[in-house]
């Protein structure tokens, strides 16, 4: 990363900014009847948004309107046709390992033990064996996989796996984590169960994060702030601060917050035009 260096207001922090944000990506070799111009796409178009230090924002929106782009712009793998990302006030101009990715895949690999899965990240970093190990083992005990550190990937449930990429992705202590529908490949339950894993560690290690979702539900427990994209070329809609209690306890909003819930739930529906029995629904 380098600069420009971003000017910030000294009281708060913005972890990740983007700023005038607009992304065409060139279609060819795509399916081509999506192009709008010249055979390219608009993906997202004039995006501005920022995330303070601590904060958790979800981004939802229908299929293809460019959700996954703008985490993939933040993580570096792909630049901005137009505006700028800001991880740290510096512009993003390549992968940088300031902000840690975990996607719906686990990715583990599965020749390393689940420790050693973990530890990856902090291998790279040159961080000491025995320093790369205390953390490691310090957030699988957080997470309630202490009695599997030894196991390869191949011995634990899905939902097990993906509490391990969980560990992995805190692990290097990423300013940002930028997270890709983290959970949509798990049951209901499990999925109710790694929320509220995710988000005790989020809050314990003061983490800021970026999480894509489909699950309205899942957006609003997990939230401090919603970010509602239109259909592609996304732009924003609607940004919805969720004013509930209890965001490291996702459990509690789920149980004692249920008008609130409901709430939150028609009016992010009515955005998508969900329940619209007309053409209009956007999901
Ligand atoms: N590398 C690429 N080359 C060309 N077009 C791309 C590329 N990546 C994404 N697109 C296009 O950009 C648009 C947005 O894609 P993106 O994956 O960001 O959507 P999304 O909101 O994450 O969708 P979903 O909810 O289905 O994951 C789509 O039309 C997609 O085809
Ligand atoms: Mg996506």
């Amino acid at each position: 990363m380098n600069p420009p260096i971003k000017q910030t207001d000294s009281n708060e922090i913005d972890r990740i900014e983007y700023r005038n944000v607009t992304k065409v990506f060139n279609s060819q070799g795509k399916n081509k009847s999506e192009g709008d111009n010249n055979g390219k796409i608009t993906a997202i178009e004039d995006v501005n948004f920022s995330i303070n230090d601590g904060e958790i924002v979800s981004l939802i929106g229908p299929s293809g309107c460019g959700k996954s782009t703008l985490l993939n712009m933040g993580a570096g793998l792909y630049q901005p046709t137009v505006g700028n990302v800001f991880v740290d006030g510096e512009r993003v101009d390549s992968p940088n390992s300031h902000v840690a990715f975990m996607l719906q895949k686990d990715l583990l690999l599965p020749w390393r033990s689940i420790r050693e899965n973990v530890e990856v990240g902090l291998e790279i970093r040159n961080v000491p064996a025995a320093e790369r190990r205390l953390r490691a083992l310090a957030l699988l005990e957080k997470i309630h996989l202490e009695e599997f550190v030894n196991m390869y990937p191949h011995q634990l449930s899905g939902g097990m796996r993906q509490r391990a990429a969980m560990a992995r992705t805190l692990a290097v202590d990423p300013s940002v984590l930028l997270m890709d529908e983290p959970f949509s490949a798990l049951d209901a339950q499990t999925k109710m169960i790694l929320q509220q894993d995710l988000a005790q560690s989020l809050a314990s290690e003061n983490k800021t994060a970026l999480m894509i979702t489909h699950d309205l539900s899942e957006a609003i427990v997990l939230s401090d702030r919603i970010i509602v994209i239109s259909a592609r070329p996304g732009t924003i809609i609607a940004e919805i601060i969720v004013d509930i209690p209890n965001r490291e306890n996702p459990m509690d909003r789920r149980q004692n917050q249920q008008k609130e819930m409901a709430m939150y739930i028609a009016e992010l529906m009515k955005l998508l035009h969900l329940g619209d029995t007309s053409e209009k629904a956007i999901v």
